[in-house]
């Protein structure tokens, strides 16, 4: 099989183009990348010379670059995204431009691709986000999102994120497209960027840094190391059944506060490291995903994500390595991280 794979040099995409490497000798990957701040091809090395592997630069708000690739594969998982829900509440019309008409222009193309013949063999994996449906409370512990969970996005991310969802979608719908979407939790493990809370924490310990916890810290997450979610997506992809959403989970959730000091035990800091900060505008309290069906009806389930092993596994990584991460800091991103909260 050969995948078009969209946003892999990414933290995911590259995870998966390594993750695909290693467990699938059959499959080719084309992987193509616009390489914003997030991207960078430093995250494969490991595959560059690989000759199942091969990098595009280029957008996938490009009709003609992304009409030609789409001729050679036969799927498509797209993960090209802007990701970061901090950026999405400074500027979110990238966000509107990437994650909806990006997603537009691969969906479009994919049904036109030879002919329209690509339509009746060809699948479209779209890699959502369990952000789309919204928040839960933290009153009630035994909510969880279901697939069936109407979409009621909160931030400028998640709400773009709904749009490429609901685009997928209707191309089933209408032109009968083989479309398969996940709807994952929050991820951690190898390449995140540093703006997300793990890395950006880990690195700033390491540094020597105080850690900006934003609000009460009482907002919760559900945990997934990214190769248990690589292999929910290569399971959707040669599993799933067109047309349905399966939602992937750790069943891992944490309070940010809990988070935190997990990390400062693991680190040997103490909670004098916690800067409080302002909250996040909108910031949404607790996810938590009921991940039943992909394991019901595709057997997937997650093996890597044990608490406190996987994290401390990744804290490790981080620490190994330090040049990866502290070139990725240095410039114009950590003065954009500094403004962003002021000290409560
Ligand atoms: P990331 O920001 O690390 O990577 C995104 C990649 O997409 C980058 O390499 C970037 O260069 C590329 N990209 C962005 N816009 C592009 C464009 N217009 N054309 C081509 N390439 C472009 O993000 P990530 O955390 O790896 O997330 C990947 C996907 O997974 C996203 O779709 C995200 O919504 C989804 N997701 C992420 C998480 C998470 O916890 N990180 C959880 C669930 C779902
Ligand atoms: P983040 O990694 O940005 O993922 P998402 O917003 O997509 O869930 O944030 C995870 C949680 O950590 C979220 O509740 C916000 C919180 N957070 C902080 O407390 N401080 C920070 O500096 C960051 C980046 C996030």
């Amino acid at each position: 099989m050969h995948i078009l794979l969209t946003g892999g040099a990414g933290f995911i995409g590259s995870n998966f183009v390594h993750f695909v490497l290693r467990n699938r000798p059959q499959c080719t990957l084309t992987n193509l990348d616009s390489l914003t701040y997030s991207g960078n091809l430093e995250n494969l090395t490991a595959a560059e010379n690989n000759p199942r592997y091969r990098f595009v630069k280029g957008d996938i708000c490009d009709d003609a670059l992304v009409a030609k690739l789409i001729e050679d594969c036969d799927a498509i998982v797209h993960m090209a995204a802007e990701s970061h829900v901090d950026r999405s509440i400074l500027d979110s019309k990238p966000f509107v431009i990437s994650n909806v008409i990006g997603t537009q222009t691969l969906l479009d193309a994919a049904r036109k691709a030879k002919g329209g013949a690509w339509l009746k063999k060809g699948r479209f994996v779209y890699v959502s986000t369990d952000e789309v449906y919204g928040s839960l409370p933290l009153e009630d512990k035994s909510a969880l999102f279901t697939e069936e969970t109407p979409l009621q996005t909160n931030s400028p991310y998640s709400a773009s994120k709904a749009g490429g969802d609901m685009l997928a979608r209707a191309y089933h719908h209408t032109f009968h497209m083989d479309v398969v979407t996940t709807r994952c939790s929050n991820n951690f493990g190898p390449y995140q960027f540093p703006e997300k809370v793990i890395p950006l924490f880990v690195t700033n310990l390491i540094e020597g840094k105080q850690v900006p916890l934003y609000g009460d810290g009482k907002n919760v997450r559900d945990w997934l190391h990214v190769d248990d979610h690589c292999e929910a997506v290569l399971t959707a992809l040669e599993k799933g059944k067109a047309g349905e959403v399966y939602n992937v989970g750790g069943n891992n959730e944490r309070s940010n506060l809990e988070l935190t000091h997990s990390i400062l035990k693991i680190m040997g800091f103490g909670p004098e490291m916690i800067r409080p900060v302002a909250d996040r505008p909108g910031h949404d309290r607790r996810y938590a995903i009921d991940a039943s069906k992909i394991k019901r009806e595709l057997g997937w389930t997650p093996t890597r994500s044990a608490w406190p092993h996987a994290l401390e596994d990744t804290i490790r990584w981080y620490k190994d390595n330090a040049q990866w991460w502290q070139r990725v800091k240095s410039g114009a991103y950590r003065a954009y991280y500094e403004q962003q909260y002021s000290k409560r």
